[in-house]
């Protein structure tokens, strides 16, 4: 998460989450912390292991002097657990260690620790020269904090006792992906069909490079890329024939570059000159499947993406089976400019906070939206998500034709009102073009102090009632948008002149009733001088 307005995204997800779903209390629910007491101890047994005398060693920080080497390797299988007092000595005494920092009643930590877990099996396999292990940060927060460690889960990767944040993905796959690229094998080396068969049967992407020899500049841009690249196994052979197993419309001339990925758009060649940062642009546009489905585990990964722009489709995933072929084809013309989500509706954590930003969070139907890379924009297909209108849709979004969408609540019966209440789709005709003086309060149904600043402008409002070019309006904000109401502090009083909508002048919020009538006194015209009694 390099890039700031990435990570405020995140926050901002994250945020309403957190706002939206009061159940997901994390320290006390006893359903959630006995859920991961589940999968806790289903690690435990993951880290079952033969030789309890080498865990003994290890977890001491003095391999058993047989045979270093060995014992690290042997060892692999088990994460190895950290406290206050072995930590560091198995940090300095091993050349590489993946450290994971966690709390028991974390979700995301008890959701990643199976992860790791198999990783570190996985990897031990391959006889990955990597250290796993784990630390309580609950039960051992000095050691947790002396490493930096704030949130959880964290995963830090120490080479030679220094460490690096992790930029990997969170399954065992890349996790393992990650970790190789990082300590020394970036790429894997395939000499025959038979190796290059088993190697597709246990990935579902990879990039191919086919090369006369693994040397000059060419493969050596290949290789930074493959260490740089922090998702993707790469993979190098000089045999025509391997190559041609894993990727079956190959060019003749080598090098060759190309993507292979599970899903219908399978293979894609890399066409450019063969230059690192060329490489690494290719993937950015081409990793990601047509239609990516949101999980918890890619999310990251997902809003990270530096396409302009996502279509995101909320539906079950009923409805959502005889759109997805559609959608692929949609997707295969969009390329590289647009990428598409689903969201399966009934999964809460992931489909609230975005409908939430439409304001369509009781929809029952199927939504299409998109946002800009920055979610700062945000757009609605307002028909059903037919492939023509889809297509319409998102041309439109390449365009600039297709309307900004700002959320509104449905139209209310003003009449007879003191105080007006202005929904987004009103906000134009009640204030921006009234010809009226426009005294309006913005409040949302959380905000603390919005009960008092109410109770004042329904004062007001009675107060002033004779008022003939004076209107009393309040909009909720938490449900209504305009483009021309930028408002960050809640409550906030704005009153809009008459004679210049443009520039609505803004009241403290603190003001005093008395203050305020002064205010509205002065600024309504004089021939409104109905309004003579002191407050
Ligand atoms: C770690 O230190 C050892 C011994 O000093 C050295 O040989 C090795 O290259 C270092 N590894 C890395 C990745 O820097
Ligand atoms: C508004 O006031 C008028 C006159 O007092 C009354 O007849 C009418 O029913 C009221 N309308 C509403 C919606 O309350």
């Amino acid at each position: 998460m390099s890039n700031p307005l990435h990570f405020s995204l995140l926050l901002l997800l994250l945020l309403l989450l957190l706002l939206l779903t009061p159940s997901l209390s994390f320290a006390t629910d006893p359903a959630t912390s006995s859920d991961v007491g589940d999968e806790l101890s289903e690690i435990e047994e993951l880290q079952a292991i033969d030789d309890q005398e080498e865990l003994d060693n290890l977890q001491n920080g003095t391999p058993s002097p047989s045979s270093g080497a060995s014992v690290l390797s042997k060892a692999q299988r088990i994460v190895v657990e950290l406290n206050n007092d072995n930590t560091q000595k198995i940090i300095d005494q091993n050349g590489f260690v993946l450290l994971l920092g966690y709390t028991p009643w974390c979700p995301r930590s008890a959701e990643l620790m199976p992860q790791f877990a198999e990783s570190a099996n996985l990897l031990n396999d391959l006889g990955s020269p990597l250290l796993m292990a784990k630390l309580d940060a609950e039960r051992y927060p000095k050691t947790a904090s002396s490493l930096g460690i704030k949130g959880y889960p964290t995963l830090l990767l120490f080479i030679n006792g220094t460490s690096q944040p992790y930029t990997g993905g969170f399954t065992a796959e890349e996790i393992v992906i990650w970790a190789r690229k990082k300590t020394g094998e970036p790429v894997v080396r395939l000499n025959s069909v038979s190796e290059a068969e088993a190697f597709a049967k246990k990935y579902s992407m990879f990039v191919v490079g086919l090369f006369e020899d693994f040397e000059g500049p060419q493969y050596d841009e290949y290789i930074k890329a493959a260490i740089l690249d922090s998702e993707i196994q790469f993979v190098e052979t000089k045999s025509d024939e391997a190559a041609k197993s894993l990727f079956p419309d190959i060019k003749p001339a080598k090098p060759f570059v190309g993507l292979v990925k599970s899903e219908p758009e399978r293979y894609t060649s890399f066409e450019e000159p063969l230059e690192m940062d060329n490489i690494l642009q290719f993937l950015e546009h081409n990793k990601f499947p047509l239609v990516t489905t949101l999980t918890e585990l890619n999310s990251v990964k997902v809003y990270s993406s530096k396409l302009k722009y996502q279509v995101y489709v909320f539906a079950e995933p009923d409805e959502f089976k005889p759109l997805l072929q559609s959608l692929q084809e949609v997707a295969k013309k969009f390329k590289s400019k647009i990428m598409f989500i689903y969201v399966d509706i009934t999964e809460e954590n992931l489909a609230k906070p975005f409908l939430t930003l439409l304001g369509l969070e009781d929809s029952q139907k199927t939504v299409v939206a998109a946002f800009d890379s920055k979610i700062s924009t945000k757009y609605l297909l307002g028909s059903e998500p037919t492939p023509s209108k889809l297509e319409d849709f998102c041309s439109g979004l390449l365009d600039g034709t297709v309307p900004m969408y700002y959320k509104s609540q449905t139209i209310p019966d003003n009449e007879n009102a003191s105080v007006h209440v202005v929904v987004g789709k009103t906000f134009d005709d009640l204030v921006l073009s009234s010809s009226k003086n426009v005294f309006l309060e913005v409040f949302t149904p959380w905000c603390i102090a919005c009960d008092a600043a109410s109770k004042q402008v329904e004062k007001l409002a009675k107060h002033f009632k004779g008022l003939k070019n004076l209107i009393f309006a309040r909009i909720d904000a938490s449900v209504n948008e305009h483009p021309k109401l930028q408002v960050t502090d809640y409550p906030a009083l704005l009153f809009y002149p008459a004679a210049d909508k443009s520039n609505p002048i803004k009241l403290p919020s603190k003001s005093s009733l008395k203050d305020l009538g002064a205010f509205i006194k002065k600024n309504v015209k004089a021939e409104e001088h109905a309004a003579k009694d002191e407050l």
